[in-house]
């Protein structure tokens, strides 16, 4: 089944002002196709598209950067419950500058790592434009939107309690599909793209019409509810730190091997990776994430080999050494990573099980620039909290 209602909870860290919430909820297997670009699909999209090369270039950057978690036809739910770009309705309402946010900021807290350069992705603003190009090329143009609508937010709150938060969590809780109380949504968004997802729903996917199931004015607290959590103010630029080329490879060289138990042969716990680190023993962490989620926060020594940039792997010295790769997936984009390696007669390797989001929940050690702008977070995480779901593989 590609969606689960049920949601787990997960306490929120306020971490640079950033949603603490995972993203991924289903566990995927090395068994999913590669994302890499093959040149027959782009070839059809290219004819599909009347030759527009921007389209070509855009399937091209999806193939190797979404196709991971968006599915290969844009279609959604190959990993993290990642949402349709392709839907009538959705392309219907987004404008291309709602897509464009999107894919350069991202959705903090989520597996939607920031793609834009600014933030220390990999997509030059071209580059993302023709992503947006392809992503229009299958499917209808923007129309104009009938208003959001005013409404009562604490009503709409009751609303939203009733008929939404089991699928949509809340800022406290995570559900399976998309946070609709997201900084980053609601700055991108307006409120009649909300209602348009409301009233019409995104068929084929599990979001469903409420035209007629909630009253005008229901619908219009519902939105102005939502629209409450919109952040006064755009999240701050974030530093642009550049990736350093040097970074050691392996932590603790002197250090003596870890002995994981692994779980189906293929996956190492949270605790025994960071019962690694306190023991100070050698060992290769491998951040499988896009490069920007690296910069924000990282499992310190654990070094940026995004899924996207395989031919790196190079770096990992193949001597026995234990090499980890983690995602926030939580298994897919550090499963592609563990496949190459083991495809490359690595002898011991594992995907870090529940991922970084439950790794950072756990107030596990973390660095990176989120942390430093948020010392007081950092300096008394969390801990480990009591009655936290284990997320399910
Ligand atoms: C590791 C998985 C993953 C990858 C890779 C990924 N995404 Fe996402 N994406 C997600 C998830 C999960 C969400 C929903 C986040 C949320 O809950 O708010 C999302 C949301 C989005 C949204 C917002 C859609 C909406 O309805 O609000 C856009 C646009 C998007 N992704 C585009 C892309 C593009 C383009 C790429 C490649 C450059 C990409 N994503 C790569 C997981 C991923
Ligand atoms: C059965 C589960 C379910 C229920 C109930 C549900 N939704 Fe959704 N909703 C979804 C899914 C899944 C998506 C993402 C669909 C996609 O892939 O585009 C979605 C998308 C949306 C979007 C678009 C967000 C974006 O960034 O693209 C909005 C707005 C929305 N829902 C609002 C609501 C509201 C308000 C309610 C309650 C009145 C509600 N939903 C109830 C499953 C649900």
């Amino acid at each position: 089944m590609r969606f689960r209602s049920n949601s787990r909870p997960v306490l929120l860290l306020a971490l640079a002002g950033l949603l603490s919430l995972s993203a991924c909820d289903r566990g995927v297997t090395s068994t999913v196709p590669s994302a890499t670009p093959s040149a027959e699909p782009v070839k059809a999209e290219l004819v599909a598209a009347g030759g527009d090369p921007a389209v070509g270039e855009g399937a091209k950057s999806y193939a190797k950067y979404c196709a991971l978690c968006h599915a290969k036809d844009g279609t959604g739910y190959a990993a993290d419950n990642a949402p349709s770009l392709v839907s009538k309705t959705f392309l219907e309402s987004a404008s291309d500058e709602l897509i464009a946010a999107g894919i350069r900021m991202g959705r903090p807290g989520t597996a939607m790592a920031a793609y834009g350069q600014a933030r220390g992705g990999p997509l030059s603003e071209r580059e993302i434009q023709n992503v947006v190009r392809f992503l229009r090329s299958k499917g209808p143009q923007p129309v104009p939107l009938p208003p959001g609508g005013e409404g009562d937010a604490a009503r709409g709150k009751e609303v939203f309690e009733k008929n939404c938060q089991t699928c949509h969590g809340n800022l406290a809780m995570r559900g399976n599909a998309v946070n609709l109380q997201n900084p980053e949504l609601l700055t991108a968004a307006s409120p009649a793209f909300l209602r348009y997802a409301i009233v019409n729903g995104r068929p084929p996917t599990p979001m469903p019409s409420f035209q007629g199931r909630l009253s005008e004015q229901e619908i219009g607290d519902v939105v102005s509810f939502l629209w409450s959590f919109k952040p006064a103010l755009p999240t701050p630029e974030v530093k642009k730190t550049d990736v350093p080329s040097d970074l050691p490879v392996v932590i603790n060289p002197k250090g003596k091997h870890p002995k994981f138990t692994l779980r189906d042969g293929r996956f190492v716990s949270v605790e025994q990776v960071k019962d690694a680190l306190a023991a100070k023993q050698r060992i290769v962490i491998i951040d499988a994430r896009a490069t920007s989620d690296w910069i924000q926060y990282h499992i310190p020594g654990a070094i940026p080999l995004p899924y996207h940039d395989r031919d790196k792997l190079d770096k990992v010295p193949n001597d026995g050494t234990w090499v980890v790769a983690y995602c926030a997936c939580p298994h897919h984009a550090s499963g592609e990573v563990v496949d190459a390696l083991r495809a490359k007669n690595y002898p011991n390797t594992a995907v870090m099980d529940e991922g970084i989001l439950f790794w950072k929940d756990r107030g596990y050690p973390l660095t990176g620039e989120a942390v430093k702008a948020a010392p007081s977070a950092s300096a008394a995480p969390s801990a480990a909290k009591p009655g936290k779901a284990k997320p399910k593989p």
